[in-house]
């Protein structure tokens, strides 16, 4: 059955009994005000942002003063919120309102994208708020709304699926109280409609929610698709002589475990060296393998017990296993000599 009120609509009846109506920014509303809580609240919750918005404008009551004052007094009273950026784009942007656009801020998602540090969605959330004009945004809680209610899927990370949801959004503006109806659906993302354990009985679009009939909702939006990462293996040579003392090696300063001490690694693409081959093996004791994770791979290093007798070169020392435990170690190869302490190998026959 196809309800009678529009999405807007029912949106926005919600909203009256249910959204938030006394937030700081939105009394008195000014585009000004809204321009720094929606800064603000970019990467921030509201409740963190209540007391920096309301010390913010007790001492930059507008949008003059904000571009007369030393950018690090701004910094001073963005400190504690955390990305510095937003307040240094939001101290250069006062300025271009104030020298270039005669104090008024721009009416249209493109004049404000054309300042610094607006994105589309802030833009959106600037022109729909401060001007009650109809202007989409899609910030991560309209976003799970708009992708569950349309059942829309994909990463919103392509142009493609990113298109599609500019257009839908748009598609669902109201044609009236559009600084409600923003409020409205971002409200609604973030009580109703949450990323887990939704209230789908207390949603005012239940009954036409698409993921909700098709048994989705826990699916969308869609995620970022994980890459598969590669994955290597090397082989760690636990070299041990007949009084049970393990072979060392310092890493070299840069890469993995840098400077710090370990058994020598052999990676999977290095030769295997001929002198090692004379080396009896130890396989009576298997040694669980160590995994570590790379930006752009992960590395799986499985040891291999051998008896050994002298150092191959001046880089490497003998160590008993519970001396070891006193250098600078990995930790995954201090959990490794840790089990030798406990399980030492007995002589081989
Ligand atoms: N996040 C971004 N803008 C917001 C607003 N106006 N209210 C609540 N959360 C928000």
């Amino acid at each position: 059955m196809t309800p009678a009120l529009s999405f807007a609509e029912r949106v926005l009846q919600w909203f009256d009994a249910h959204g938030r109506h006394d937030l700081p920014w939105q009394q008195p509303r000014s585009a000004y005000r809204v321009w720094v809580s929606e800064i603000m609240l970019q990467q921030t919750q509201v409740a963190t942002v209540v007391p920096y918005f309301a010390r913010f404008m007790a001492r930059f009551p507008d949008v003059q003063t904000l571009a007369c004052a030393p950018l690090d007094e701004v910094l001073a009273h963005w400190s504690g919120l955390g990305y510095y950026a937003r307040a240094r784009n939001l101290h250069a942007c006062a300025k271009v309102v104030t020298e270039t656009l005669n104090g008024a801020f721009p009416r249209t998602i493109d004049g404000c994208m054309a300042l610094p540090g607006i994105g589309r969605s802030t833009a959106g959330a600037i022109v729909s708020q401060a001007f009650d004009l109809p202007a989409p945004i899609l910030d991560g809680n309209v976003r799970r709304v708009l992708a569950r209610h349309a059942a829309l899927h994909g990463w919103p990370g392509t142009p493609a699926v990113s298109q599609a949801f500019w257009a839908l959004a748009e598609a669902r503006l109201p044609t009236h109280r559009h600084a409600d109806y923003t409020q409205a659906l971002m409200d609604l993302g973030a009580t109703c409609c949450t990323a887990r354990r939704p209230q789908c009985l207390s949603c005012p679009v239940q009954h036409d929610c698409l993921a909700r009939q098709h048994g989705s909702i826990d699916h969308l939006p869609t995620p970022k698709p994980r890459r598969t990462r590669p994955r290597r293996r090397a082989q760690i040579l636990i070299i041990e002589n007949e009084a049970g003392d393990i072979l060392l090696a310092r890493r070299p300063q840069r890469g993995l475990w840098g400077g710090l001490w370990s058994p020598p690694v052999i990676d999977a693409e290095q030769c295997w060296p001929a002198a090692l081959d004379a080396l009896p093996r130890r396989d009576h004791a298997p040694l669980a393998p160590i995994a570590h994770r790379f930006t752009h791979f992960d590395l799986q290093m499985d040891p291999v017990r051998l008896l050994g007798t002298s150092p191959p070169d001046t880089d490497h020392i003998w160590h008993t296993p519970s001396g070891a435990l006193t250098l600078g170690l990995p930790a995954p190869i201090r959990r490794m000599i840790e089990q030798l302490v406990a399980h030492p190998a007995t002589p081989q026959a």
